[in-house]
């Protein structure tokens, strides 16, 4: 048996923005953003889109949420005078992140620290709406339940997850991703090309989470390397934007698996970037695959388009191609400790999920 359950309204294209407005219903709306420039402008035009001001504009958000600057925020939700009904996710993964930590807090942090931490149930919590509109092509949070939270002081990292997380609706505007800088356009597309191929080699594939895999897949090896040429082209961006969001649908129902699981603690000990943190090591996992998984082999070869002794060969030309360093060595691990960096990590939630062999896997780094 298997099942495949998506929630999200999902409006792309010309004129999506300008739904924004039978969506939130003339409701009092947050935007939760970063602060800089760029946001202001694009926080700006959806206040314009919406006709009505916001109750707050919560722009302090960092890259990747801790614990720390939720507090802050959470607090600054809870000291508002009037109470927010939606909230409008305008960013990346970590805005996205953040406003499902919001969304969930009622103003008070450490409610869903509890909550983080096992500590109390998930009736005591409830939950605010959220419609996200996504600024980087990656992390697929727009159409996910679950949100990544950071402990950086303990070494730690959770994940946020209640089904009354999915947003309401994902607005993808591909003009808000223009100035996107070219590294994170790249690591960002890393990280959904990423999302779906874990879904791919994961004991909770089903035929429409890989159906979403496959095609997203397909489309990011080719539309990444036409972007880093013409970062400006918005027609180019939409699509990026759609294979991310796909690649999203696809592990909303899978979770992510082993390559994840490796990704967290490279990017708590290292600071690498979370997308080039679960991509480098695609090109092994794609090696150590389980051979005896027909279907799985036929996806792999339909996505690289080559015999499957081959796919591992073509994934590691195109993050070469990207300026993606490929050995665990170039991101400061030897051989000792990156070996058991990956023991652990296939004895985590998410390495669990691989439905390949693990001893397979350590031989082809
Ligand atoms: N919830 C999920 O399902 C999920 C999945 C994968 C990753 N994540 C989490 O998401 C976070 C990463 O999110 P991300 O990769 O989208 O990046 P991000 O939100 O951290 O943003 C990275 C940088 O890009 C800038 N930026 C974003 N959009 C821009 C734009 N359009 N123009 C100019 N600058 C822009 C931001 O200001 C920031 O400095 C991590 O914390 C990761 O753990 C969550
Ligand atoms: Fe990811």
């Amino acid at each position: 048996m298997w099942r495949f359950q998506n929630p999200v309204e999902i409006i792309s294209g010309h004129g999506a923005l300008n739904t924004l407005q039978e969506l939130v219903k003339g409701r009092a709306y947050s935007i939760v953003t970063y602060s800089n420039d760029i946001f202001s402008q694009y926080s700006a035009e959806v206040i314009d889109a919406l006709g009505h001001s916001p109750v707050s504009i919560i722009d302090g958000v960092v890259e990747n949420p801790h614990f720390e600057n939720l507090t802050e925020l959470c607090y600054e939700l809870g000291q508002q005078t009037q109470a927010t009904e939606v909230f409008i996710a305008l960013g990346g993964g970590s805005v996205m992140d953040t406003t499902k930590v919001l969304a969930a807090s009622c103003g008070d942090f450490a409610l869903v620290e509890k909550f983080l931490k096992s500590q109390i149930e998930p009736e005591q919590l409830s939950f605010k709406e959220i419609i996200a509109i996504p600024t980087t092509a990656g992390t697929g949070s727009e159409v996910t339940h679950w949100g990544t939270v950071w402990d950086p002081k303990n070494d730690a990292k959770y994940s946020l997850s209640d089904e009354r997380l999915y947003p309401r609706a994902a607005i993808v505007h591909a003009p808000f991703t223009a100035k996107l800088p070219l590294p994170i356009t790249v690591s960002t597309g890393l990280d959904a090309l990423s999302h779906a191929l874990e879904s791919l080699w994961n004991k909770n594939r089903n035929p429409v989470s890989a159906m979403f895999a496959v095609n997203a897949s397909k489309a990011i090896i080719e539309i990444l390397p036409q972007l880093v040429q013409e970062p400006t082209n918005l027609a180019l961006r939409t699509k990026m934007q759609e294979a991310a969001l796909m690649a999203g649908l696809a592990f909303s129902n899978t979770k992510t698996s082993i390559a994840h699981n490796m990704s967290y603690a490279v990017t708590l000990e290292k600071g690498i970037a979370h997308g080039i943190a679960c991509s480098f090591t695609l090109p092994a996992i794609i090696r150590a695959v389980d051979h005896d998984d027909v279907e799985l082999i036929e996806y792999i070869k339909d996505i690289f388009g080559s015999s499957i002794e081959l796919a591992g060969q073509k994934m590691e030309q195109f993050l070469m191609s990207l300026d993606v360093a490929i050995s665990p060595r170039d991101y400061g691990y030897s051989d000792e400790k990156w070996q058991e960096l990956v023991s652990k990590a296939a004895l985590g939630q998410r390495g669990q999920n691989f439905s390949g062999c693990v001893e397979t896997l350590l031989s082809k780094f």
